[in-house]
């Protein structure tokens, strides 16, 4: 922590961090401009690195029946959940998702986010998951912030599939996966691993398929059930295991002497009104790397606001303040590999910023349901607020 500390930016990067006066006193500082944001915390711009950006619809009718008794898991069973985004999705065109989630992404950077990973997962053919993938790449293209695409055509199996998942799983590893790869449209793999969508021996094969030709395994896992998923991401090498509301000690254990990291999404437990929590304190006294993330999507978790899951993180999970924050922004960098450019505030790394209108850094979490993010800065450039 550097109190009344200053950045030199040249160009995209940063070129110096230090005491202010220190700063100012450089050569290179006299001829620059200068953005004055005393009395505020600067932090890295924050990094989201699970969220399921593309989609055509809100499921509010959904939330509503949950509210009045039925579960995730029955509305899932009567066809509903992630297959009803999936049937309107098909039909959507790419600049109607283009523009929604280009909406979604001006309000992410609003609240601090500057670098985002995307999973498509709501297409469940060829042409619809392409259609995602290429709409995150327009995206990544067309606006400010950084986005890093995640291949989840193992979300479910899809309706047509239903009676012979063998047959998906097949089309997924002998055609999905090489496709998207050699077409390089994402860079990861995940997979649901959970009971209702994906077994382990399932994941397993689709995790593989997407290593063998260059995409990195991240995993959808324990969210809902145990099925051995966390097992899975430790013996598969994934960047990231995703969720992990329901692992045991020895699965602690066992990601705590792993590189996984163990990323918590504790915004679907508090939407869906669950009581389940992920053992965060246990994870990190296990030497875990943590790191939450929004889960963006609109059945479980509808929030595009990491300072409200830094309060989750913190009044939910018990981390504390600044294990929160390393949990927003270098450990998930780490999970997305980007951890040279983004993720903390260093010589070298991209001019990626989040000021608070807070006196003190642990006030982010503290004041919850808030945004109390006022500037955000994208490789050197002010990209909230807009300019007029
Ligand atoms: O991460 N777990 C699976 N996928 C999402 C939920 C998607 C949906 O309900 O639309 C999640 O929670
Ligand atoms: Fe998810």
């Amino acid at each position: 922590m550097i109190r009344d500390g200053a950045v030199l930016v040249e160009g995209d990067r940063i070129a110096a961090i230090g005491p202010r006066r220190r700063i100012e006193a450089l050569r290179q500082a006299r001829s620059a401009e200068k953005l004055d944001i005393r009395g505020r915390v600067l932090l890295p711009g924050l990094v989201d690195s699970h969220t399921h950006l593309i989609f055509p619809a809100s499921r509010a009718g959904e939330y509503e029946q949950r509210i009045s008794g039925k579960t995730y898991q029955q509305i899932a069973r009567d066809g509903g959940g992630i297959r009803t985004t999936v049937a309107a999705l098909r039909k959507a065109s790419p600049q109607s998702l283009k523009s929604r989630g280009l909406a979604y992404l001006e309000k992410f950077a609003a609240h601090g986010t500057t670098t985002v990973e995307a999973k498509s997962g709501y297409g469940l053919d060829w042409p619809s998951e392409a259609k995602i993938l290429r709409v995150l790449h327009d995206l990544d293209q067309d606006q400010p912030l950084d986005i890093i695409r995640t291949f989840l055509g193992a979300h479910v199996v899809p309706s047509e599939y239903r009676r012979n998942p063998a047959k998906y799983v097949d089309l997924l590893v002998r055609r999905w996966i090489p496709s998207v790869a050699a077409a390089g449209l994402a860079e990861f793999c995940d997979v649901f691993c959970d009971r209702g969508a994906f077994t382990p021996a399932q994941s397993r094969r689709i995790l593989a398929a997407g290593r063998a030709c260059g995409l990195v395994p991240r995993i959808h896992a324990a969210q809902f059930d145990r099925t051995g998923a966390a097992r899975l991401a430790i013996d598969s090498q994934a960047a990231s295991a995703d969720h992990l509301d329901h692992i045991n000690a020895a699965d602690v254990r066992a990601l705590g002497l792993s590189n996984v990291v163990c990323t918590l999404l504790p915004g679907c437990s508090f939407h869906l009104g669950l009581p389940q929590r992920a053992p965060a304190r246990q994870l990190l006294e296990a030497g875990a790397v943590v790191a939450v993330a929004t889960d963006f999507n609109p059945g479980t978790s509808p929030t595009v606001s990491m300072p409200m899951i830094l309060s989750l993180a913190c009044d939910q999970l018990r981390m504390t303040p600044a294990e929160a924050i390393s949990a927003a922004t270098i450990n998930p960098a780490y999970s997305l590999r980007v951890h040279d450019r983004a993720g903390s505030i260093e010589v070298g790394k991209y001019a990626d910023f989040a000021a608070f209108d807070v006196a003190d850094y642990r006030e982010i979490p503290y004041y919850f349901g808030v945004n109390l993010c006022s500037l955000t800065m994208k490789r050197g450039v002010v990209v909230h607020p807009k300019k007029p």
